[in-house]
């Protein structure tokens, strides 16, 4: 019998080689009479898109056809929950089938409940050729909800331009009632069609570019622009117009004499200059979540880029495997910026930092998985992570991400881990003052990430669609758009936010800045909430844990992600204005 997770093993191995050279399994040509083969993927409840099932789970029968051409699964396919099995319907290349029966149902009771169940829950299966889905529908229930009724005929038409598949559609007929103790005959037919599709178009009838090119979309961004630009002008003028004041204020005190130098006005950002580049509280995991945070940055740059060159969406999976590539790939970024971040604090156990940096995201995203596994694997969903494919991830976590981690960390402890800040640190640190409510640390953290989230709300709404709703996201010119106005908008706030805390004289501003930029990641996480409960219809437990959960890994990654952008600019800001006033 034939099995997609025999020799699962090897079959990783494959993926990888294959994903390392960064072969593209392409176009395909057949030649006539050539099988062609249908693959069942997986059956599932329409509204709970993520809840996948393998198609034979329910009592559906196989076609007569066993022998099959092999078929390899890569590790993004495997982690999404692709189940191809072999249909067993005799397809070949530009030949016409006429309405055959395939196989016979022996319908008994229990096999009965279980299409009566799917049915409830509104299932459909999807299914592919030639990479192409087709989806389906099970069945249907009359009226009153007492009669059941399963589609037994599959009427496929499949459009070819030369020697290319282009198009395939699929008709379901043949309503037959469910009653116990019968047989149902399950048929097929197949009509080819000349058709006039482009090989390299053949995926765009999957695409709505009504629902993705919106004006509200178009709107959106045209929006969050015109707010960067208001944003970056105001921050500019105010800082501009408050530190020419300030130095004003700065190098006049200077001329004054002790005296007047006591009566004057002492207060502002240069009074913590002996305690600003004071090392952050918890530099161990500070370091790590800004060495996470720039690397999930340098991902999603990368896997947009790749995206918008090309069309990812037309292979199974191969939007994970390449993002889990380049995740692997760009490990240096985050030992960098940990490492010389940690240096730079005087931090001495580098080797603990290097581990904690390598495995936050990592440990943070297989937790999650572990743990919305056994649900999955309760629920005998296909979304249960193959053992094969958790050593397959552990293997790239050691032997890959560690690895390139170190080189990254070694490297930032030697060139950039000195310390080389404008003013020195006091040995005695400067007690804070009190101040007014909302100059607290806590308030500002809190209302830093309005903005930002505000900047991406719009782009959140689409990116849920497409991962929760039956959408294809192919606009990733649009992604990258709202990446970069996220990521000037988080920068403005988060220098703003810093300004008024070392004014108010108050120095911690490493975590404020880190957590005023990332607390964009709790609004999207609570927005999240609202899009569960009134943009979709999604129940039960399996398909409610793994919405939250993988939600909040969604969320704490772009956290992590905008706090570490937050805090890169705001400490160039703080450098720079430090630099610039002279310290007596
Ligand atoms: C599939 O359906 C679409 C829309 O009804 C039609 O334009 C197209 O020609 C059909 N393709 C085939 C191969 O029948």
């Amino acid at each position: 019998p034939y099995s997609i997770y025999g020799d699962m093993a090897s079959a990783e191995v494959r993926a990888f080689i294959l994903l390392a050279l960064c072969c593209c399994q392409g176009s395909e040509y057949y030649t006539d009479k050539e099988e062609v083969v249908l693959w069942m993927n997986t059956v599932g409840p329409y509204h709970n898109r993520q809840e996948t099932y393998k198609y034979f789970s329910l009592p559906f029968c196989v076609g007569t056809k066993k022998t099959i051409s092999h078929y390899h699964e890569t590790l993004g396919e495997a982690l999404q929950g692709v189940e191809l099995e072999f249909s067993g319907l005799d397809i070949k290349f530009k030949d016409e089938v006429m309405q055959t029966t395939y196989c016979e149902i022996e319908l008994d009771k229990a096999k009965r409940d279980a299409f009566v169940y799917a049915i409830k829950n509104h299932y459909w299966y999807q299914m592919y050729i030639d990479d192409l889905p087709i989806w389906g529908i099970v069945g249907e229930a009359d009226e009153n909800g007492e009669d059941h009724y399963l589609w037994t005929y599959k009427k496929l038409e499949i459009g070819f331009n030369g020697n290319r598949i282009v198009d395939v559609n699929l008709t379901s007929e043949g309503k037959v009632k469910l009653v116990p103790n019968t047989r149902i005959a399950m048929s097929y037919s197949v009509k080819w069609k000349k058709s006039d599709v482009k090989f390299e178009d053949r995926f765009d009838k999957y695409l709505d570019p009504s629902f993705f090119q919106h004006r509200i979309h178009w709107f959106s961004i045209f929006n969050s622009f015109m707010m960067v630009i208001f944003l970056v002008g105001l921050v500019s003028m105010i800082l501009m117009r408050t530190l020419r004041k300030d130095y004003a204020r700065y190098s006049k005190e200077e001329e004054m004499d002790d005296m007047d130098r006591d009566l004057g006005d002492e207060y502002g950002w240069k009074q913590v200059h002996g305690d600003v580049f004071r090392p952050s509280s918890h530099p161990m995991i500070f370091s790590s979540l800004i060495g996470s945070g720039c690397q999930i940055f340098s991902v999603s740059f990368i896997v947009i880029v790749v995206a918008m060159i090309e069309d990812l969406y037309t292979e199974r999976g191969s939007m994970l495997s390449t993002a889990i590539f380049v995740y692997a790939a760009t490990s240096p970024v985050n030992g960098y910026f940990g490492g010389s971040l940690y240096a730079k604090q005087g931090g001495r156990r580098w080797i603990k930092q290097m581990f904690i940096g390598a495995f936050l995201i990592p440990a943070m995203v297989c937790g999650t998985a572990f743990f919305i596994n056994f649900i999955a694997m309760y629920y005998h969903a296909s979304r249960a992570i193959p053992f094969g494919t958790m050593v397959a991830v552990c293997c790239i976590c050691l032997f890959v991400i560690l690895p390139l981690n170190l080189v990254g960390t070694i490297l930032g402890r030697n060139l950039s881990g000195q310390p080389n800040f404008p003013c020195r640190v006091n040995a005695v640190p400067r007690p804070i003052p009190e101040k007014k409510w909302f100059m607290e640390p806590a308030v500002i953290v809190c209302l830093g990430g309005i903005l930002p989230f505000g900047s991406i709300f719009i782009e959140m709404y689409f990116i849920f669609t497409s991962f929760w709703a039956y959408k294809i996201y192919y606009v990733y010119g649009f992604m990258m758009l709202v990446l970069v106005i996220l990521c000037i908008v988080t920068v403005c706030v988060t220098i703003v936010c810093t300004y008024f805390l070392l004014n108010a004289e108050d120095y911690r501003w490493q975590w404020t800045s880190f957590l005023s930029a990332a607390s964009t990641a709790v609004y999207v996480y609570m927005y999240s909430f609202y899009y569960y409960f009134f943009k979709t219809k999604m129940y039960g437990l399996f398909q409610t844990s793994f919405y939250f959960g993988y939600m909040a890994v969604f969320s704490t990654s772009l956290g992590i992600m905008c706090g570490a952008v937050g805090y890169v600019g705001t400490s160039a800001f703080v450098r720079k204005i430090y630099t610039n006033v002279k310290i007596d």
